[in-house]
């Protein structure tokens, strides 16, 4: 990992290697402890975070459900990661791990009287699933793991505990071969990744499942935008996995995975088994956005 010179804690930039916590931390022992995974890219223009104001209201929605009282607001939070961004004086791409944390006081379950803290932790960081995986595309099994279920946990909020799920999925997945995880819901529909939503693109239609078992995408509903603006047929619904199998194109999408093609599910060959045309054109319109280089949204970017 690219160590940084700063981490972001509840107010205080404290030294990279001197941000360390008590190890009857709350969080630790019962996950619950909310997070986000926000990205800024260094543009013409220098460094600049993309949405910033979505991502930091998703992570305060992720306390709320997850019944964790905030020790900063919204205002406070975005201007902590410009401070750490200021501080740490990047030369390149950068992932940002916001996390709001049960801190060390008490253990047991009710975690109502716990101390909250926050820690923000910014490094530089290339593509999640690798250069080559972004122009020719990955491989992807479909996971012996069900999605977590909405009737057992709130997969709304992107909390520290829901991510078991997706980790033993990923783990699976890489042990079989493979680079990412698809996993179904409980009915057998295609849920989404381990770490990122899903399209499929069938006869010039663009078709992505609905969020009720997925995270609410930041990129998702960026691409479905750009999409929507080229003209491209939109369907949200539910896709079969043997519906996969004979996609002409599929993709990921997520803010660590960008728009990530995906050339073989299961060993079979998606379409013509690598980055299909649509996939590309929205994956160079994504790019654009958050480079800068397209004016109608520049005021996603923050910059630095
Ligand atoms: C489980 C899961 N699904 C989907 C996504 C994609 O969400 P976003 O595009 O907001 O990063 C992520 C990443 O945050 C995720 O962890």
């Amino acid at each position: 990992m690219d160590k940084a010179q700063y981490i972001w804690m509840d107010g205080t930039l404290i030294p990279w290697d001197e941000a360390k916590i008590h190890i009857l931390t709350h969080t630790l022992h019962y996950g619950n402890g909310v997070f986000e995974g926000t990205r800024a890219y260094m543009t013409d223009n220098g460094l600049a975070i993309f949405k910033l104001r979505e991502h930091t209201k998703r992570l305060l929605n992720s306390a709320k459900i997850t019944r964790i009282n905030p020790n900063f607001g919204l205002e406070a939070l975005e201007a902590a990661h410009i401070e750490l961004l200021r501080a740490n004086d990047f030369k390149s791409n950068v992932y940002i791990r916001p996390l709001i944390y049960l801190g060390y006081g008490i253990m047991g379950l009710n975690h109502v009287k716990a101390p909250v803290n926050t820690a923000i932790a910014a490094w530089q960081w290339g593509s999640y699933l690798g250069d080559e995986g972004l122009e020719k595309g990955i491989r992807v099994k479909i996971s012996s793991f069900t999605r977590n279920p909405v009737t057992s946990t709130m997969g709304k909020a992107k909390a520290a505990a829901n991510y078991l799920n997706s980790q033993l999925a990923k783990y699976e997945a890489i042990e079989a071969g493979y680079e990412e995880a698809l996993l179904l819901d409980a009915e057998g529909f295609i849920a989404e990744g381990s770490g990122e939503c899903f399209f499929i693109v069938r006869d010039g239609v663009l078709i992505s499942p609905p969020n009720d078992t997925s995270l609410e995408s930041i990129t998702q509903g960026m691409v479905l935008e750009l999409a929507r603006e080229a003209g491209i047929p939109i369907e949200r619904r539910r896709i079969t996995r043997d519906e996969v199998y004979i996609a002409d194109e599929a993709f990921f999408t997520g803010t660590a995975a960008e728009v990530t093609p995906i050339r073989d599910v299961d060993n079979y060959v998606i379409g013509n088994g690598s980055r299909g045309a649509m996939t590309e054109q929205l994956q160079k319109a994504y790019f654009d956005v958050v480079y800068g280089r397209n004016p109608k949204y520049k005021h996603f970017l923050t910059y630095i």
